[in-house]
């Protein structure tokens, strides 16, 4: 009876009320928190120790966030480390105050303190979130997870599962990250290397899976520096996305699939094996592969489909740059070990804390890079002189190789250089603010190959 009177008051009291209500509530309630905490974590196999890591939510990864294309996302970030933190929204085209660089776009969020994360997800696709003040150690202790904005209409699969790919560098004994985050052998090598490699924070994942079943599978690197090269066993299929934005047609998946830290890829997989399992399998330094994923098989699919799916739709204002009209921009990568600094640079770098240089400076210093004006369009050459691959990333718009033939590659937002050679990008400068530009492989990041761009 009282279920019927608040209906009819509702129904009686109309649109205007109820769209009143909706507002004051909005006002009122604080938005959902998302929260940097201490937590203990199985990552190593089943009869090791826990490992304590940062975590969101408590959580290893952070709670998978999923908000439709178009909407808002709203979270309060409550940092309960006893350090300085801050979330960056990894691709998303955001508005510059959300984007959560702590020193460009915001002060870090001290202990104890909040910071209301709120912003519109204007791309559908594969992104994620994680920390970026002093993000060499807080990612490697745990601080990512995975943001799914999703398509107004779903691809006709029968799941759609979210892989985050890292490792972790662990005592053998105790099972607990090694807490030398800036050792000056991952500085100026490749990195931090974890010596457990794992998927969702689990050291060996399994899933079960259906024979003919059609899986979207979200892979993600969330890894300090490990590039992945991966194979698929048993699972026959497509690339629909990179870097979250969708591929104008769905490709056959190469052979050896190369997943540079930060990448993103989006398969769609078919099971297609005879036996009782599939896998995502890594290629190991070992130059083994080892299963990254396994798929446990049981049962069958109620249908199966071997057409190819269609592409995904296209994001919103996408129109390719105007190379003609592009400005020319060069960023020489130097430094490192092995590389063709002299000793004497190398000494002076080292007086500063750093091990790299992007167009000459180590850190992102006072001034940016360039200074753009808005929907200008830009070509950047990377021009890696080092002896290591980088993954080179720029935040707040997603740009497109120009490859050989002087034709554009697909949409990235992370670009993999590699040793001794250079790599063009072009894009629009579309998005006005202070944007940085960096190496993911976060320990080249913390030790100078931090840069960034302005765009007025
Ligand atoms: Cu994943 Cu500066 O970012
Ligand atoms: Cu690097």
């Amino acid at each position: 009876m009282q279920n019927f009177q608040l209906t009819r008051r509702a129904v009686l009291a109309g649109m205007g009320a109820t769209a009143l209500t909706a507002r004051m509530g909005r006002a009122q309630t604080a938005p959902t928190p998302l929260t940097a905490q201490r937590a203990m974590a199985q990552i190593a196999p089943e009869g090791y120790p826990q490992t304590e890591v940062w975590s969101y939510d408590g959580t290893l990864p952070g709670p998978q966030l999923r908000v439709p294309q178009g909407a808002r996302l709203q979270r309060r970030f409550v940092n309960k480390l006893d350090v300085p933190s801050s979330v960056h929204w990894h691709g998303i085209r955001i508005d510059n105050a959300m984007d959560g660089v702590a020193g460009l776009t915001q002060d870090a969020v001290p202990a104890g303190q909040t910071f209301d994360y709120d912003f519109v997800a204007p791309d559908a696709g594969t992104y994620w979130y994680h920390a970026h003040t002093n993000s060499m150690e807080q990612v490697a202790r745990g601080l990512s997870g995975a943001l799914i904005i999703e398509e107004p209409d779903a691809p006709d699969v029968d799941r759609d599962e979210v892989l985050l790919l890292d490792d972790w560098l662990l005592d053998p004994e105790t099972a607990q990250l090694e807490q030398d985050f800036t050792h000056p052998m991952d500085l100026s090598h490749g990195g931090r290397f974890g010596n457990l490699v794992g998927t969702n924070g689990h050291y060996a994942l399994t899933l079960t899976a259906k024979r003919h079943e059609r899986l979207r599978l979200r892979l993600i690197n969330a890894a300090n520096a490990r590039i992945f090269v991966l194979r698929l066993t048993g699972l026959t299929g497509w690339q629909v996305a990179l870097d979250g934005m969708p591929l104008p047609a769905p490709e056959p998946i190469p052979e050896e699939l190369v997943l540079a830290p930060a990448q993103r890829v989006d398969l769609i997989v078919d099971v297609t094996s005879d036996g009782a399992q599939a896998a995502i399998e890594r290629l190991g330094n070992d130059d083994q592969w080892h299963s990254q994923v396994a798929f446990e098989i049981s049962g069958e699919a109620s249908r199966s489909r071997r057409d190819a799916p269609a592409p995904l739709p296209p994001n919103p204002n996408m129109a390719p740059p105007d190379l003609t009209q592009a400005r020319p921009l060069e960023m020489k990568i130097e430094g490192g070990a092995m590389g063709r600094m002299s000793r004497n640079q190398m000494q002076g770098l080292m007086q500063s804390g750093n091990f790299w240089t992007l167009a000459g400076k180590p850190g992102p210093g006072d001034a940016p890079f360039a200074q753009l004006s808005r929907g200008e369009p830009v070509r950047l050459r990377f021009v890696n002189d080092t002896a290591f691959p980088h993954a080179m990333h720029l935040h707040g718009m997603h740009f497109r190789e120009v490859l050989e033939d002087g034709s554009l590659g697909p949409m990235r937002d992370t670009v993999l250089t590699f040793a001794g050679r250079s790599h063009e990008v072009a894009f629009t400068a579309d998005n006005p603010g202070k944007w940085l530009l960096h190496c993911h492989m976060l320990a080249h990041a913390a030790a100078g190959m931090s840069s960034w761009i302005e765009v007025t």
